[in-house]
């Protein structure tokens, strides 16, 4: 099934924006030039993902080391901060257990459509 969501442009303005798909919450999520798409529910306690924010994260490195990876990639749950990667869905903590259904995205011209 393919859902248009309207111009590029305007969901760029929206950073995300929630769709209803077959009665559940999908956040479509702008990052620069690309969209992602997710389950708006977080897995944890069902925080809107859409309310989180988008940036980076530390990656795993030496103990006297912070490094700083995957910038606009990660999407953090706005209630007690589970980090999940936007391209798989899969949780950064435990990406074998935990993680948010994803959907394609697509750009189709100046009109994006998302399909489930
Ligand atoms: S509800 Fe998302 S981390 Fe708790």
């Amino acid at each position: 099934m393919e859902i248009p969501l309207g111009p590029a442009e305007d969901l760029r303005r929206d950073g995300c924006r929630i769709v209803a798909v077959d009665g559940r919450s999908v956040g479509v999520i702008s990052v620069g030039e690309e969209f992602f798409a997710i389950h708006d529910r977080c897995p944890h306690m069902g925080a809107s993902m859409c309310a989180g924010s988008v940036s980076g994260t530390l990656l795993p490195s030496a103990p006297t080391e912070l490094v700083y990876g995957l910038d606009g990639l990660v999407i953090r749950c706005p209630w007690h901060g589970w980090e999940f990667d936007l391209r798989t869905g899969r949780a950064l903590l435990e990406p074998e257990r935990v993680g948010l259904r994803t959907y394609q995205v697509v750009q189709v011209g100046d009109e994006v459509v998302l399909r489930t």
